[in-house]
């Protein structure tokens, strides 16, 4: 193989033939290929997609860069849920105890920040001490104790896609239906697991903000999925403004522990619920969605996901005394009040802007390999709808510096827009999609838009 000749043929257009992508991607995760080539492949796949063909040799390829976990030795269903990536969203942070909570096993391998967005993995991680690099057997453990291990790609499951990953948050190739699909069903096919819920974005925050292309992306995953005899359902939900209030990790850590406490903001527990009670429904604990959803929320409110999450913090090496105090993660050493410029109607709360904003104060990364900073972000009060007066506060910046906090100031002012018109932003959770086809959405959190 001349690594050169596939890029152009496939910048060109043609399809690849069989075990051409194998042989290329297999050179990346050895060693052969540098990172220079395969982001220019990336980026030809960005332009010219994958066939059918060509994705499933990825995906195969993808899996089996690693170790398979089989959990079949472990009782239950074990069901994971994957996001296709959003500002603000920490729904996995309560989801993941909150079904374990309730006797469906959470095998979740989650990814950090990408692009815009922000990634599971790097919340956690501002949780002093927490380590989301668990071998293959503490990983097997955990979950046999508790229910649930929240681990990221490892050097044993899914290598190739950690590096994938890390590259093509940084090459622009992210928002692609077949690199998307091969990434997330790839290192879900690794995990172990039975069944899988997806939560598909749509909006301005999302990587494909288009209904048509979410859905896209939601039957391809669901695609996968069935050649692999793993049941997969997928709801589609709002990313046009951020879930909940807070952006940025630490302070999206913290939201999700106010959540598990039922303190949370609505939207963020409404959305939770609702990918619950699917999950229950797939794992066999609950009979039908709705009442998964139910058994959901008992559990969220007599705080049995809350002490989950407890011993889940505590199995990885977390402080658990986070779950009590969160003012124990990082904290940002700026604060700058974001006040409203003119009285009116909040008529968007522009949700890419924002992820943007949140990588330029350094919650995510510009170059392969950085570190971010787990303290700063944004807390941002006011939704779609909300009627404000001039002056009054509609977010905080939480930022490194004070030229920091001021540019933070600027794109939130940017981002908040303040108008006459009525808002119209999208339903929180708009259809449901399985290999049956798709459903508008009739679950409770279609009343659930806002946020409280
Ligand atoms: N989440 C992933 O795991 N991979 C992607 O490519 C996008 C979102």
């Amino acid at each position: 193989m001349i690594p050169y000749r596939i890029i152009q043929r496939k910048r060109d257009g043609e399809e690849l033939r069989a075990g051409e992508i194998a042989e290329f991607f297999r050179g990346y995760a050895d060693g052969r290929l540098p990172d220079y080539q395969m982001a220019a492949f990336l980026m030809a796949v960005y332009f010219r997609g994958l066939s059918p063909a060509e994705r499933a040799e990825l995906v195969e390829t993808m899996l089996r860069s690693g170790a398979v976990v089989d959990l079949s030795d472990l009782p239950g269903t074990k069901v994971d849920k994957h996001s296709t990536g959003g500002v603000g969203d920490k729904a996995s942070l309560v989801l993941a105890p909150l079904v374990a909570s309730l006797g469906v096993p959470v095998p979740m391998m989650s990814g950090r920040g990408l692009g815009h967005t922000g990634g599971t993995l790097d919340k956690l991680e501002s949780i002093p001490g927490f380590r989301t690099d668990l071998t293959l057997s503490e990983f097997r453990r955990q979950l046999e104790r508790l229910g649930c291990a929240l681990i990221g790609q490892t050097d044993e499951i899914a290598p190739l896609d950690r590096r994938l990953y890390a590259l093509r948050d940084v090459t622009g190739t992210v928002e692609s239906i077949p690199l998307i699909a091969a990434s997330i069903m790839s290192k879900k096919l690794a995990e172990g697991i039975d069944a899988l819920i997806l939560d598909v974005k749509r909006g301005s925050g999302a990587f494909l903000p288009e209904l048509d292309r979410a859905l896209e992306l939601a039957r391809t995953m669901i695609g996968i999925g069935d050649a692999y005899g793993k049941e997969v359902v997928a709801l589609v939900t709002a990313m046009d403004r951020p879930l909940g209030y807070a952006v940025g990790n630490a302070l999206e850590m913290e939201e999700a522990i106010l959540t598990l406490r039922g303190e949370g903001p609505e939207d963020l527990r409404e959305l939770t619920l609702a990918l619950a009670g699917e999950m229950l429904a797939l794992g066999g604990v609950a009979g039908s969605p709705g009442e998964g959803r139910a058994m959901a929320a008992a559990a969220l409110d007599d705080g049995r996901a809350l002490e989950r999450m407890r011993e889940i913090v505590e199995a990885q090496g977390g402080n658990p005394a986070v779950l009590d105090d969160p003012a124990i993660l990082p904290q940002a050493p700026v604060r700058r009040v974001v006040e409203a410029a003119r009285s009116g109607t909040v008529v968007e709360v522009e949700a890419r802007s924002i992820g943007h904003a949140a990588v330029e104060l350094g919650a995510g990364r510009r170059a392969l390999g950085t570190a971010i900073d787990p303290a700063v972000g944004f807390h941002i009060t006011v939704k779609p709808g909300d009627i404000v007066e001039a002056g009054e506060a509609v977010a905080t910046v939480y930022a490194r510096t004070p030229e920091d906090a001021e540019r933070g100031r600027e794109a939130l002012v940017a981002a908040i827009r303040i108008g006459e018109g009525p808002a119209a932003p999208l339903p929180l959770v708009s259809h449901r999609v399985t290999r049956a086809g798709v459903e508008a959405w009739e679950g409770d959190a279609a009343e659930g838009g806002r946020g409280a």
